[in-house]
């Protein structure tokens, strides 16, 4: 009897990944960061958020007043919009999927391609494109200086009314920067609470760092090394290749997007091409398009029925579910 429970422990010990083989990523590279990052020139305040959440939900931010930033990255859809191709894509060349804004606190390179360096240079892409909010800075400024509710919600954020350009990204940029994911059962399990996820999730998550080699991109508490890779898609957009034709590696190479608070059901990746987790894994197990551009780290594996699902179980555990953010009321 004794010895049974000496072997039991062993077992679930070797199962639940305690012995950690030491060419993994230490548990501790999973830890939540304690603060949100915010640049020197932008320091993250309460009143600047705030701001920046009324003009995020304000749809007199798009030309024809139809659209706002909301429409398109909207709470209730894990701050994307459940399509495969936004809104209004129909017919532009290469159209991508919506991404979440969530952690975007983080990124260091927007945009599925990274085009973007920083949430204050990417704010005035979606104003100003023509398939999107369709509209123009300066005339956007001048709508904004006639509704008197803003000239309160500038005064509090930056000391006076003036509506400018960088005031305006500056907002939006620090209110994106509060959308934080939630603590998830994973994270509970990264602090040491040894029941906060399944036994199978366990063993998926050895699967993610072993076998299946998620990890290998997908690393970090947001689950993304932040970098580029070609994971061999039929798609033909050239994705980051388009910005450096002559580096081979960045043919078709997309930004690794996180996989905390994914939607359930998709779509997923830059195209919205695949609507269920079980499709992504098939897609790694069988390695995608053979080309001179596809990452080495895309290497071909098998995984059983019951192997699949628990991958699927632990990449569940990655979700802290929705934020609890209600819309503002628009100043008049
Ligand atoms: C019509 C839908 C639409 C609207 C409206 C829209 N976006 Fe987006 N957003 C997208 C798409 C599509 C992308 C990805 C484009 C790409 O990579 O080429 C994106 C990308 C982003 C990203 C980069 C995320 C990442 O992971 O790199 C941020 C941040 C963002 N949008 C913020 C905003 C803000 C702020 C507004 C309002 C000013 C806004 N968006 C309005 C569709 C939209
Ligand atoms: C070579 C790096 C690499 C490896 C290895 C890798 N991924 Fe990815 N993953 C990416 C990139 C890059 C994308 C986006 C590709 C695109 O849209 O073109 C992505 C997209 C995804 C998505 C879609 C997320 C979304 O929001 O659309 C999921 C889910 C995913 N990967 C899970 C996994 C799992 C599970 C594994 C292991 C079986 C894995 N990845 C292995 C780089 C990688």
């Amino acid at each position: 009897m004794r010895f049974c429970s000496v072997f039991l422990v062993f077992g679930l010990a070797a199962a639940m990944g305690v012995s950690h083989a030491a060419d993994l990523p230490p548990r501790e590279s999973y830890q939540r960061p304690a603060d949100i990052p915010s640049p020197p020139d932008n320091p993250l305040t309460i009143e600047k958020a705030a701001l920046g959440k009324t003009l995020f939900f304000d749809p007199r931010l798009s030309r024809d007043g139809s659209m706002s930033c909301a429409t398109c990255h909207n709470p209730g859809m894990r701050w994307s919009d459940g399509r495969i191709l936004p809104l209004r894509a129909d017919g532009v060349e290469h159209a991508r999927r919506t991404p979440t804004v969530l952690n975007s606190a983080w990124l260091n390179a927007l945009m599925w391609d990274g085009r973007a360096a920083s949430l204050e240079a990417q704010a005035v892409l979606p104003i100003t494109t023509a398939h999107e909010m369709n509209f123009e800075m300066p005339l956007l400024l001048d709508r904004l200086k006639d509704i008197a509710g803003y000239r309160t919600l500038f005064t509090q954020a930056f000391g006076d009314a003036g509506m400018t350009h960088k005031r305006v990204t500056q907002a939006l940029a620090s209110f994106q920067r509060t959308l934080v994911s939630k603590p998830a059962p994973f994270d509970r399990w990264v602090a040491g609470e040894e029941n906060a996820i399944s036994e199978h999730a366990k063993r998926g998550f050895a699967l993610f760092e072993g076998k299946a080699r998620c990890v290998a991109c997908h690393s970090s508490w947001r689950f993304t090394d932040d970098s580029f890779h070609d994971i061999g898609l039929p798609s033909l957009d050239p994705g980051r290749g388009a910005k450096v034709p002559q580096v081979v590696i960045m043919q078709h190479a997309f930004k690794t997007p996180s996989l905390r608070d994914l939607p359930g059901n998709g779509p997923f990746m830059h195209d919205g091409s695949m609507n269920s987790l079980e499709e992504v894994v098939k897609h790694y197990e069988q390695g995608g398009i053979q080309r001179a551009s596809r990452s080495a780290e895309m290497k071909q594996f098998e995984l059983s029925e019951a192997e699949r699902g628990y991958l699927i179980d632990f990449i569940r555990t990655l979700d802290g579910g929705p934020l609890d953010v209600t819309p503002p009321q628009l100043p008049e």
